[in-house]
């Protein structure tokens, strides 16, 4: 397989083509969203939780806004983008799905509330996201979607105290923080071969990831704390990918911003 390493690889067409899709499709997508809602007078208490929810579902990350309107979930033009690229890897149906940073939660009420999956789990280190992420399913009154403040290192540790193992696992740019920790949680592996066994070990099927593969896009703080010329040769997508061989099967499945984007099917 070519290794990809850069969104330059593809043409200008191919981007702009994209972009002008998402554009195009965004209003029609919203218009689906809430198709058949019938605004009621509630509460003004409804109204006022659905306001201060929609409060906290904005700010960074940009590509993870979105809005509750009238029980219905309405992503951001940025995480729309992400789940139309997204969404069409997913096997149909789709059973279990873990959501590993799931930030405020969005991918897997989509996930449990539109494709109906049955069980769909979010996990965070960052405590306000999850918090977030559970009153959302609570006021919606998500059946099936779960939030936990977790690490990859806990859900691999106990599957089953997660619901996992799970036929999908998510990781959208959150691989780097699992590599070379972060202040949110420090275990830092080190190690791509670690990190994939531990993926494995709670996927049956699929893994979706798309993330940070070079020294030069990582976040500043990663770049100056990071042992002098540490990763200089291991954090490369070249060395991601012949570890991830042992494990999965892998397809460069195109680009999620300007990060490759790799959908991984569990080596049986
Ligand atoms: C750039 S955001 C991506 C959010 C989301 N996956 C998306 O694509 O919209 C990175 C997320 O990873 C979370 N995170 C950072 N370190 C983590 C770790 N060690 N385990 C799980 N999540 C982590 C952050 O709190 C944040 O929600």
């Amino acid at each position: 397989m070519k290794t990809p390493t850069s969104i330059r690889e593809l043409g200008w067409l191919d981007r702009t083509g994209a972009k002008v899709c998402s554009l195009a499709g965004y209003p029609r997508y919203r218009r689906e969203c809430l198709r058949g809602v019938v605004p009621v007078r509630g509460e003004a208490s409804t109204a006022q939780t659905q306001e201060e929810l929609n409060q906290r579902m904005s700010g960074y990350p940009r590509n993870h806004v979105y809005r509750i309107v009238h029980g219905r979930i309405v992503p951001g033009f940025r995480l729309y983008e992400r789940l139309r690229i997204v969404t069409r890897i997913y096997p149909d149906p789709i059973h279990s799905f873990l959501d590993i940073g799931c930030c405020r939660g969005f991918y897997v009420l989509d996930a449990a509330l539109r494709l109906g999956c049955p069980r769909a789990v979010g996990i965070d280190v960052h405590e306000p996201f999850i918090t977030t992420a559970r009153d959302a399913a609570q006021y919606l009154r998500v059946p099936g979607a779960a939030f936990h403040y977790a690490s990859l290192e806990d859900v691999s540790g106990t599957p089953q105290e997660f619901g996992g193992p799970f036929q999908v696992v998510m990781l959208i740019g959150t691989y780097h923080y699992l590599y070379w920790g972060s202040s949110l949680c420090s275990t830092a592996y080190h190690s791509h071969e670690e990190i994939l066994r531990r993926l494995a070990s709670i996927c049956t099927h699929q893994l979706i990831i798309s993330a940070r593969f070079t020294m030069d896009r990582l976040p500043r703080d990663i770049q100056t704390t990071r042992p002098e010329g540490h990763g200089n040769e291991t954090y490369t997508v070249e060395a991601f990918l012949q570890s991830a061989e042992k494990f999965f099967h892998t397809h460069h499945a195109g680009y999620l911003g300007v990060y490759p984007l790799f959908v991984m099917t569990k080596r049986t």
